[in-house]
């Protein structure tokens, strides 16, 4: 084990350093790349870089609150996990032992449909309802059936995945071999079929995905949104005219994303296009945003460029990697404790105060 590995983790980006030791190089790449040459991955992080906070000064920060609600439920402060994949790569008790980080932390986790452990397993140890991820798989029926299941056992908000309808240029992983290991499966996708439960992930390097289907359209959004009693967000948005159309087809929220720079690599940074799709729908959907989130200062940049709450991916894997259910609490805790720093240093005592005049200029 190398030096920084010993070294104390002070911030997120620590914690991926030490995960670079901590796992095999193939789940490392797997985790970690972006897809083609990175660059849209690089830029979800540069493009905070690259927006100055002007901070409000002689404003009486003295009873500070991070706290936030959305969708009918108050959350410690703006930040939820992000749905990923194979937590069983990253940690031998997987899922199970994500939660009991997440536990400790008041925070709201979206589970994966690639999880290796069961919806009603994750959600029966999650002190807090979870929410839930899916696809439109080939299936319509199966994707009906497993939204309903989730649903049933308490998921309190679906995200459907809109930003990989064929596969995308997994370089990094592929180069290093990643495949997903024997007897790891996707077990919410066992009813699907035997064949997409196993598929290995990396394996079907075509164009297309036999679990995901390529050829998903509004009308399966529109259809989705009838038999569902709760909350649909629709996660992948990079247009302001496609967050208008979720509006239209009914969605609650939307998430700005660009899959953690894993999909079409050389589209914008999330937070670059952010603030136009929060002008046109921000006022009657939910939106949030995900991509290149480290400290706490970008999330208060993009709460001042119209997200109501933004999601960390990478980071809680790598804390579960390198030090389990601790590791993901304290890769929480740190970006707590940033952004209420970020708050009260910026002048703002409640996350209503956090508006775009905060920034110098606008992305
Ligand atoms: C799955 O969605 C991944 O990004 O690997």
């Amino acid at each position: 084990l190398s030096e920084t590995y010993f070294a104390p983790r002070v911030t997120l980006d620590d914690f991926e350093a030490a995960a670079l030791t901590a796992l095999p190089k193939s789940a490392f790449e797997y985790l970690a790349g972006g897809s083609g040459y990175d660059v849209t991955l690089r830029r979800n992080r540069s493009a905070f870089d690259n927006v100055e906070i002007l901070p409000r000064i002689l404003t009486d920060v003295s009873s500070l609150t991070t706290k936030v609600f959305f969708f009918g439920r108050e959350h410690r402060f703006p930040v939820l996990m992000a749905p990923t994949a194979f937590h069983r790569l990253f940690h031998l008790n997987g899922e199970a032992e994500t939660i009991r980080g997440v536990n400790q932390t008041g925070t709201t986790l979206v589970a994966s449909s690639f999880s290796t452990t069961s919806f009603e397993d994750m959600q029966a140890a999650s002190t807090r309802p979870l929410w839930f991820q899916v696809y439109v798989h080939p299936d319509r029926g199966f994707t009906r059936e497993l939204v309903e299941r989730v649903v049933a056992a308490g998921a309190e908000a679906i995200c459907v995945t809109v930003d990989l309808p064929t596969n995308a240029a997994r370089d990094r992983e592929a180069r290093a071999g990643f495949e997903v290991p024997p007897g790891m499966s996707r077990v919410n996708l066992e009813r699907l079929s035997a064949n997409a439960a196993h598929a290995l992930h990396s394996s079907e390097n075509g164009l297309y995905n036999s679990v995901r289907a390529a050829n998903v359209t509004w009308s399966d959004i529109e259809k989705l949104r009838s038999y569902l009693r709760i909350p649909l967000l629709l996660k992948g948005v990079l247009r302001a005219q496609d967050a208008i159309t979720a509006q239209k087809v009914g969605c609650e929220g939307v998430i700005v994303s660009n899959h953690g720079g894993r999909a079409l690599d050389g589209v914008p940074a999330t937070f670059r296009v952010l603030p136009e799709i929060a002008d046109h729908v921000g006022d009657t959907l939910v939106v949030m945003c995900d991509g290149g989130i480290r400290r706490g200062t970008d999330v208060l940049k993009a709460l001042a460029s119209g997200a109501q709450a933004v999601f960390i991916g990478r980071p809680y894997l790598y804390g579960l990697a390198v030090d389990g259910a601790s590791g993901v609490t304290r890769v929480i805790e740190i970006l707590y404790a940033e952004f209420a720093m970020a708050m009260g240093l910026s002048g703002c005592a409640s996350i209503a105060e956090i508006n775009a005049t905060l920034l110098l200029k606008r992305y």
